[in-house]
């Protein structure tokens, strides 16, 4: 590759319908032209989550213009580009077939390569965006649909170490969150109320923790975080509980993150060790400094992308598509939407599922 790459990229997988432009020169330089991220949180607050329908319709009305003003803010038209990368998987597969479809027509109109893009691909390159951080690394990945970690060696080559036996971290705070009267997201809403909280006072299950092995669970803290929201009367208590919670959860994270460490520096001897956590809850204060003080004692680099890309966006999709057609990697036009996609097949294909009556691992 000797040509600058421009991408649009397209995230439609959940409830932000989101265009991007990217340019990735030869020498591995990121430029994000624009990230314009269309958030639908007003039409699915009075549902208190995202409903699938209501988030399908919405990309469908909002992705022209969304694209549009991607395009006009980066200062490109479709004859600028170089290649489409959307996301094709895993999520919501009504929202996922709008923005693959927009992709497709796009690159069949422009005479475009395709990349059909995982969408944890992108969070997993979300931290590269704004910092130099060359592969290998291991990731913490943290969103709401996907807790898990990664040993990320290379460009589409992750492998699995641990990953969540029932909620994902974004959905214990969503569901906690609500069970305490919280608006929808709960993850931002939680935080804000959790500060200047004192968590010492609630004593909340500690799963998993000291076990071995790198999964995680959220269950009982949510059933456990749910009753005392039951029993709290005061918005001092309220605060106080906040706090726990975060306390809670950042510390599990925090612990199973301090093990896959130990296990990927015996694997990775000699070679510089690179932590980066991503996803929505990524975006947590509290978790943020819980985990760089973790990397900071096992001998790690921290990185966490900047709150922007922390959260759905399309630059990290676009991003992780430039990464791919600079390797000559391309899909083809009938690619499909992918409501169930794991990054790792191999880890999910030996660990099919966590969950009773699922039919195998969401990602
Ligand atoms: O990555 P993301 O935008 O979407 C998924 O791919 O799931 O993550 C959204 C999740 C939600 O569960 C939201 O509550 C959580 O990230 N989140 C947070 C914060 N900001 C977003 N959780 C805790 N603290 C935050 N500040
Ligand atoms: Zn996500």
């Amino acid at each position: 590759m000797t040509e600058p790459l421009t991408v649009l990229g397209l995230e439609t997988s959940c409830d932000e319908t989101a265009a991007a432009v990217v340019r990735l020169d030869a020498s591995g330089k990121v430029e994000v032209l624009s990230s314009i991220v269309g958030t639908q949180i007003a039409a699915h607050a009075p549902y208190g989550g995202v409903v699938p329908e209501i988030a399908a319709r919405a990309h469908v009305e909002t992705i022209d213009a969304i694209v549009a003003e991607a395009l006009s803010s980066a200062g490109v038209g479709y004859g600028d580009l170089t290649g489409v990368a959307a996301t094709a998987g895993p999520g919501l597969v009504g929202g996922v077939m709008v923005g693959l479809s927009f992709g497709k027509a796009v690159a069949l109109a422009r005479g475009l390569p395709l990349v059909a893009v995982n969408h944890l691909e992108g969070h997993a390159v979300s931290a590269r965006l704004a910092a130099d951080i060359p592969y290998p690394f291991l990731l913490l990945l943290v969103s709401g649909g996907h807790c898990q970690i990664l040993a990320v060696e290379g460009v589409g080559a992750c492998r699995r170490l641990g990953s969540t036996i029932d909620d994902a971290a974004g959905e214990a705070f969503d569901k906690i969150a609500k069970s305490m009267g919280l608006p929808y997201p709960g993850g931002p809403a939680l935080e804000k109320l959790a500060q200047g909280g004192d968590p010492s006072g609630y004593v909340l299950p500690r799963a998993l923790l000291g076990r071995d092995g790198f999964d995680f669970s959220f269950s009982g803290l949510k059933t456990a975080a749910a009753r005392m929201a039951a029993t709290v009367n005061t918005d001092a208590e309220r605060k106080n509980l906040a706090a726990a919670v975060q306390v809670a959860i950042a510390r599990q994270l925090s612990d199973r993150t301090d093990k896959a460490m130990a296990a990927y520096a015996l694997e990775h001897q000699g070679a510089p060790l690179r932590f980066v956590v991503a996803g929505g809850v990524a975006a947590n204060g509290a978790v943020r400094a819980k985990l760089q003080d973790t990397a900071t004692a096992r001998g790690f680099s921290f990185d966490a992308p900047p709150l922007a890309y922390c959260t759905d966006n399309a630059a990290m999709i676009a991003l992780a598509g430039a990464e791919r057609l600079a390797l000559g990697i391309s899909d083809r036009l009938d690619a499909p939407a992918r409501p169930r996609w794991p990054l790792d097949e191999a880890a999910a294909l030996a660990n099919p599922t966590h969950v009773p009556g699922r039919k195998g691992a969401k990602a």
